[in-house]
């Protein structure tokens, strides 16, 4: 594990690595001037062949020299106008590219930016995070420290916090990235108690039966063409004098065939990522609850795969939701809005002051935004709430409306409503369906199709499993708790 250790001044430290700012222009930052400073010549020669201006997410390493203490300096852009993003996606081409450093040191943390310390905290271990589980020889990060020089006691424990943050994403990209077979629902609910009992929170399995019992029938038609069983998992984070009352909903299809209504074999390839909803629900709940913020949040994560069986749903099939609803499930591989029916009626049952559910829900969403903003919809404040969090956490969403003229669209000719709509606009389509199952809550709906997942490796993103919506959730939690960010 990376520690995190203050540092005294840049003439001080030594190390493999010293990894520092520049602005655009590129215009040296203390830490960088120092660096050009012993650098001298050299500087220029590696900078030009690089291309560097000190524009957002450039990377230069140049080697250490004789005045150098350090092994190499690692010269990061950082724009014109830093913000606490800048930082993060910064600290995350730096952890990247110190790899295979031990000793690490950096001023980045000297910014400008509130929240500074914890933001270079942040990027930097998810900038490191490999998922290795599945290689024969895996070449993990050899950092073992990263000083940040200068620091005050109040940046450690920023970096702390970033600490238990980063844990919390990662947790969810572990999850995200582990091969469906490894993480049948009775695994994930294990995952989960392990979860809640490393940190005190309370939790509550439903098992097959139970499912059966409390009427989760939008489940258990999903999970009816499945050898493996489902499972309803409800974290419950409770501290003493909570600010607020939050339910959060995390879509946890383990694996998405289609069903009977079967994706092509292209469109399978990355559909163990369908439980990225879930893993951002499991990880803020870790998180939550390990920065012991002050806001009570129930987190609830309907776990099945979707497969074609023979005991599978059929297309005209109606199921009966737990709020009583009934859905006409004509596509099966609108499999997502008839798991969430049942937690989202569950989450309004608690009558939190806000709902916020998190699903890698439409192809439609990706069509409309791309691959790395989420679709925000809901009703109430909850939306302008989450936009901010959001906001505050480096996280890309974008307000989609559920106009109340389309409901029409998803009409069904023999139940309350059908689980498909027209092509057009398929992301509002299941939005107005998981719209029946929240009643007047305030509420939040994050369509996360596109930015659960990255096709290829950025700042501080890996390809595969971001964890996105965790910092989010974080985020939101914070603001709930009137905490603002660390700073
Ligand atoms: N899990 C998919 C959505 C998805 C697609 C997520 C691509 C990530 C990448 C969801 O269950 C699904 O299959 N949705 C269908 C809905 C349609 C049948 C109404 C879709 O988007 O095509
Ligand atoms: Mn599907
Ligand atoms: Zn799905």
């Amino acid at each position: 594990m990376i520690e995190f250790i203050g540092g005294g001044t840049l003439d001080e430290a030594s190390g493999d690595a010293l990894v520092v700012g520049v602005a655009e222009g590129p215009a040296w930052t203390p830490g960088s001037q120092w660096a050009a400073d012993r650098l001298a010549a050299r500087l220029s020669d590696h900078l030009g062949a690089a291309d560097f201006t000190g524009k957002a997410g450039q990377v230069a390493a140049v080697p250490g020299s004789d005045e150098m203490p350090f092994g190499s300096v690692v010269f990061v852009g950082l724009g014109e106008d830093a913000d606490a993003e800048t930082l993060r996606r910064a600290a995350g081409a730096a952890g990247v590219a110190t790899m295979r450093s031990a000793t690490v040191a950096t001023t980045l943390h000297q910014a400008d930016v509130p929240g500074a310390a914890e933001a270079v905290a942040l990027g930097f271990l998810l900038g490191q995070y490999r998922y290795d589980d599945k290689r024969s020889e895996p070449k993990p990060s050899v950092t073992e420290t990263l000083a940040l020089l200068g620091a005050a006691d109040a940046d450690l424990e920023q970096a702390a916090a970033g600490r238990v943050i980063a844990e919390g994403v990662m947790l969810a990209r572990d999850l995200v990235n582990t091969p469906a077979v490894d993480k049948p629902p009775v695994r994930m609910a294990e995952i989960a108690a392990e979860i809640a009992q490393r940190t005190g929170m309370g939790i509550t399995v439903y098992d097959e039966e139970q499912c059966v019992a409390e009427g989760f029938g939008g489940l258990l038609g999903v999970n009816a063409g499945a050898t493996n069983p489902p499972r309803m998992v409800v974290f419950e984070y409770d501290p003493p004098d909570p600010a607020a009352f939050v339910a959060v909903v995390g879509k946890g299809i383990v694996f998405d065939s289609g069903g009977l209504s079967i994706k092509p074999a292209a469109a399978m390839e990355t559909m163990k990522t369908d439980m990225s909803g879930a893993a951002a629900v499991f990880g803020a709940m870790q998180a939550i609850a390990a920065l012991e913020l002050p806001v009570r949040v129930l987190g609830i994560t309907p776990l099945t795969e979707n497969m074609p069986g023979g005991a599978a749903v059929r297309p005209g099939d109606v199921l009966t939701a737990r709020n009583g609803k009934t859905i006409e499930v004509l596509n099966t591989d609108a499999e997502g809005r008839l798991v969430l029916a049942d937690g989202l009626s569950l989450a309004a049952e608690a009558e939190p002051d806000m709902i916020v559910d998190l699903a890698t829900l439409t192809g439609a969403c990706m069509v409309a935004l791309g691959d790395k903003i989420a679709g925000l919809f809901g009703q109430g404040d909850a939306p302008d709430v989450v936009a901010a969090a959001a906001e505050e956490a480096g996280e890309r969403v974008w307000r989609l409306p559920i106009p109340a003229d389309y409901r029409s669209k998803i009409d069904s000719d023999v139940a309350d409503m059908k689980n498909t709509g027209p092509r057009y606009g398929g992301a509002i389509n299941a939005a107005l369906l998981l719209q029946e199952f929240v009643g007047d809550a305030s509420w939040a709906h994050l369509d996360i199709a596109g930015p659960a997942r990255a096709s290829e490796p950025e700042h501080y993103v890996q390809k595969g499993g971001t964890g996105f919506g965790v910092r989010t959730l974080v985020a939101l939690a914070r603001r709930l708790a009137g905490s603002g960010t660390a700073t």
